[in-house]
């Protein structure tokens, strides 16, 4: 038994006097510290000026017996309550479990069960303390909705959503890969008056050009082949809410345009159609790009990028707000413990130097990913250095990578960093172990279409054929995928 357990307080509920005797020596000798009470009603008293941690109390005694006293036992903050029945009153015991008792013995009982017993419901309960605590440090000022983080640069952006949310100006996220840009958008529409209306996500890099018109604008039946029926577009779709434009660099420069008329005009014309439709919408865009680069490099509208930019929300790498890491490795502990059904893992102080210190070339994503994989590869509930290296180790790789390509693409280990798509990523799933990656058996340089090719060629045999999932893999759009596919005839 651990010193803490040794000098917890047992109150001891009996009015028995040889029982309260018995009882109390094998406690004490255990190194407890008892007090005793005679009645329900005592008991009640005395945890009102002195709380106990446990309490153990028999069912049947005058003035107040036992389940009268459960009954009014407040049940905020009450203390484990082990019940002592007498052989043949099982049922009144199950009756007490109801009523929130935490255990039952039978009478007489054993010393060596009723020490048993108590040491685990001292347990459980310092286990839920702590899960309380750990609830209670990521709650209030840490957080912002489902945000968390409390340093001076999470603050600034708490304090731009609640000033737009309230409004409806466009927003535009800009932010590396996982640095929470849907979150953010989210966010601000759960916050908004129009919160109650849809949140409409489409990620404007997945389509090909005539697929994202329609996907807008929507189409008539016949508008383009294909088009087999009447389809609605997300802007009508998010009528009366939030339209989250991901990767809204992806559209290409002919529907720019039309973008640009639908959120000047408030107004949209589906494919096949002449009749323009009215739509209230919030825009929240998001990019990881550096937009006005793209705007110098004539790859976006001048007059669309000032039509988003009306507020603009940068999120920082985590690298740059090291501060919140504890805060959201306490977060992300508490949620996977929730999501597994555990109780919360102990991180240990040399497993959070660790954590912090990590550059987090993927951002919060990536720690994310490290402490469920964490969850997922560990039993036990603490969290060492030993259950995160392996992660922190595996993405040293790209933080190299990283460090040496431009900015906004973190994420570039595709054969052409500069067409990198990062939000095409797997959303969840840890980054692949390196042993695995498509490039690593092949010979150290090799000409690049030649690598290409092969790692295409890879990375539609690891998805079936799949070619949504092979353009994941590789971190592409699938417009780029199937060009390639065809450039190199793998179709
Ligand atoms: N501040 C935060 N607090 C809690 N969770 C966060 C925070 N930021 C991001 N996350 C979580 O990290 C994950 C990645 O966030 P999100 O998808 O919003 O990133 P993103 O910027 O849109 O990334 P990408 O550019 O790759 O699409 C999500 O599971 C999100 O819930
Ligand atoms: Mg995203």
């Amino acid at each position: 038994m651990s010193d803490e357990a040794a000098r917890a307080r047992v109150l001891l509920v009996e009015d028995e006097p040889h029982m309260v005797r018995t009882l109390s020596r094998i406690l004490e000798r255990r190194g407890y510290e008892v007090a005793t009470a005679g009645n329900g009603r005592e008991a009640l008293d005395l945890l009102a000026s002195e709380p106990a941690d446990v309490v153990v109390t028999d069912l049947h005694m005058p003035v107040m017996d036992g389940a009268t006293m459960l009954r009014e036992m407040p049940r905020d903050g009450r203390p484990p309550v082990v019940v002592l029945t007498g052989y043949g009153t099982v049922a009144s015991a199950v009756e007490a479990m109801k009523l929130g008792a935490a255990d039952y013995l039978i009478k007489p009982c054993n010393p060596d069960e009723l020490l048993i017993v108590i040491e685990r419901q001292l347990e459980v309960d310092a286990l839920r303390r702590e899960v309380a605590n750990l609830r209670r440090e990521v709650s209030a000022s840490h957080r912002f909705g489902e945000l968390v983080g409390d340093g001076p640069a999470m603050r600034e952006v708490y304090r731009v959503i609640e000033a737009v949310s309230r409004n409806r100006s466009t927003v535009l996220v800009t932010g590396p890969s996982g640095t929470g840009k849907e979150l953010v958008a989210r966010t601000i529409h759960s916050r908004s008056p129009w919160a109650r209306g849809p949140f409409v996500a489409v990620n404007c890099g997945a389509f090909s050009e005539t697929l994202l018109e329609s996907q807008l604008f929507g189409h008539r039946r016949g508008a383009f082949t294909g088009a087999i029926a009447d389809q609605q577009g997300v802007f009508q779709g998010a009528h009366g809410g939030t339209l989250f434009l991901d990767e809204v660099s992806e559209i290409p420069p002919p529907l720019q345009v039309k973008f640009l008329r639908a959120l000047q005009e408030r107004e949209v014309t589906p494919l096949g159609t002449t009749k323009p439709l009215r739509v209230e919408v919030r825009i929240v865009a998001a990019t990881n790009r550096d937009l006005r680069a793209e705007m110098r490099a004539g790859r976006f509208r001048e007059d669309l990028f000032y039509r988003l930019n009306v507020v603009h929300l940068e999120l920082p790498p985590l690298s740059s707000r090291r501060e919140d890491v504890p805060l959201l490795v306490a977060h992300f502990v508490a949620e996977f413990a929730r999501q597994y059904g555990v109780e919360p893992k102990r991180v240990t102080e040399r497993a959070l130097a660790a954590l912090v210190a990590h550059p987090w070339p993927g951002n919060v994503r990536e720690l994310q990913n490290a402490i469920e994989r964490a969850f997922a590869l560990s039993p036990s509930d603490v969290l060492d250095l030993d259950d995160v290296a392996p992660a922190l180790r595996e993405s040293v790789g790209a933080s190299a990578e990283a460090a040496t390509s431009p900015a906004g693409l973190s994420r570039a280990t595709s054969p052409e960093p500069e067409s990198v798509s990062p939000a095409s990523a797997p959303e969840s799933a840890a980054p692949p172990p390196a042993a695995s990656h498509p490039l690593d058996a092949e010979p150290a340089v090799a000409p690049l279409e030649e690598v290409e090719r092969r790692a295409i060629a890879a990375a539609l045999e690891a998805a079936r054929g799949n070619k949504n999932e092979a353009a994941r893999l590789l971190r592409i759009d699938r417009q780029r995928l199937y060009r390639k596919i065809e450039k190199y005839r793998l179709g």
